[in-house]
């Protein structure tokens, strides 16, 4: 097991009607004045904001909101309300949605607490030194960012989705309700459980040994998703499933799964990113449209890991090599996406790769030959677009 650091600071507030418990959690932090942030309509059509808003009344605390955050969050909405933080002293942010809304609303915090550019930050060209305080409702089970360090935003110039991690933003306290989440069409259900699952799956995919307690977590944890993941296909309002859905989603990206691990490998979600800011797709299902290419490509460099993964989660019969153990429990990964309805390759999303963006992809994904990615095998420019192209189905 290699040395590590596990720091999770959020309070989690579970369950059923605990929405209205919002401003109390609020009014604990201190705050004077909250923006209130939010997506594109839905927590507006279901009610949530209004109930939001009066346990803010309720608990005395004024408050300005912003709304409009769109999947794939943009940095135009983020310097928006980092204007808007300033302009009215807010001192703390409340995200009331998913991890795109968080995501911005993190963008925000940083900006406000800084004096320059927060594009900066997710160009890597400077490092956060804080952070407005961050709460959450949370209204979708996916991206984990409710107990996460990491926010990923897209810069409509030049459409470049990318990721900035710090313990400054991990927020203070979680709201949630899988209640909430009942109104999710199925897509975006299937979409969540798929990122659910490759968070842990993108640590568990690693050369460490010795990793019995969090291999352990992590395979039951991923049987957990995949058995209410289908419940939920046929009975979306199982508050039970919806529940063990919402749980693991933050215990898959509050670093639980990563424990003792060198890190993780990662390729797939960097894969996905430049996806998501090329075409806009929902996020999960980028991942399941890469994850089979990527699979094939490296499983050479890990059999072992990958027969392990294929017995212990996805429970398939063992071939008389691990090569081909691995190789089954990556098809029945991929038939477990397709019962979701999620794709398995890019055509599969209706999308058409011309050759020259699959370069961009990979020009893109590479930072423009500047980096690798992975580490169950390194991944350059190169093979960054052969996976691209893999997929394309
Ligand atoms: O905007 P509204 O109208 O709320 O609609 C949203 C959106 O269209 C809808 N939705 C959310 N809750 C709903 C609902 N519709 C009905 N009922 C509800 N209860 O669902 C759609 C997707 O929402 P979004 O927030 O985009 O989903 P998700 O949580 O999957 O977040 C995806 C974003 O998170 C990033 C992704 O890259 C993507 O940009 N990630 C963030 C991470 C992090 N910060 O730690 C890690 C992840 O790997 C991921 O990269
Ligand atoms: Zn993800």
């Amino acid at each position: 097991m290699e040395n590590f650091q596990y720091y999770t600071p959020t309070k989690v507030v579970f369950g059923k009607g605990t929405e209205n418990e919002t401003g109390q959690l609020a009014a604990e932090q201190g705050c004077r004045k909250v923006l209130v942030h939010y997506g594109s309509g839905s927590v507006v059509k279901s009610g949530l904001l209004d109930r939001i808003y009066k346990s803010l009344d309720e608990a005395g605390i004024p408050y300005v909101s912003l709304g409009g955050v769109v999947p794939n969050p943009r940095l135009s909405l983020v310097y928006e309300g980092i204007r808007l933080c300033q302009r009215e002293n807010v001192d703390f942010i409340l995200a009331v949605g998913g991890g795109s809304v968080i995501d911005s609303a993190k963008a925000i915090g940083y900006g406000v607490a800084d004096h320059g550019d927060v594009w900066d930050f997710y160009e890597k060209k400077r490092a956060a030194e804080g952070c407005l305080p961050i709460g959450v409702v949370l209204t979708i089970a996916a991206a984990g960012s409710e107990m996460s360090d990491s926010s990923v935003i897209t810069n409509e110039n030049g459409w470049l989705k990318r990721g900035y991690s710090s313990n400054y933003s991990r927020p203070r306290f979680a709201v949630m309700n899988p209640e909430l989440t009942v109104t999710l069409p199925k897509y975006q259900t299937a979409s969540g459980c798929v990122d659910i699952m490759m968070h842990t799956m993108e640590r568990y995919f690693n050369h460490c040994t010795n990793m019995e307690m969090t291999d352990g977590i992590s395979e039951h944890l991923l049987r957990t998703v995949m058995k209410n993941a289908e419940i939920l296909m046929t009975r979306p309002d199982d508050y039970d499933a919806r529940a063990e859905i919402m749980w693991a989603g933050s215990l898959s990206h509050n670093g639980l799964t990563g424990c003792g691990t060198d890190g993780g490998d990662w390729a797939s979600h960097q894969l996905e990113h430049e996806l998501g800011g090329m075409f806009d797709v929902a996020h999960g299902a980028g991942l399941a449209a890469v994850w089979g290419s990527w699979a094939r490509y490296v499983v050479d460099a890990a059999p072992a890991r990958f027969a392990k993964f294929a017995v212990n989660v996805m429970g398939v019969t063992p071939g008389s090599t691990d090569m081909e153990t691995a190789r089954r429990g990556i098809e029945a990964m991929e038939s477990f996406y397709r019962k979701l309805d999620m794709p398995v390759c890019l055509r599969d999303m209706d999308i058409e790769v011309s050759e020259e963006q699959m370069r961009e992809l990979a020009e893109k994904c590479s930072h423009f030959g500047k980096r690798t990615i992975g580490c169950i095998k390194k991944l350059d420019k190169e093979d960054m677009y052969q996976i691209y192209r893999n997929a394309r189905g």
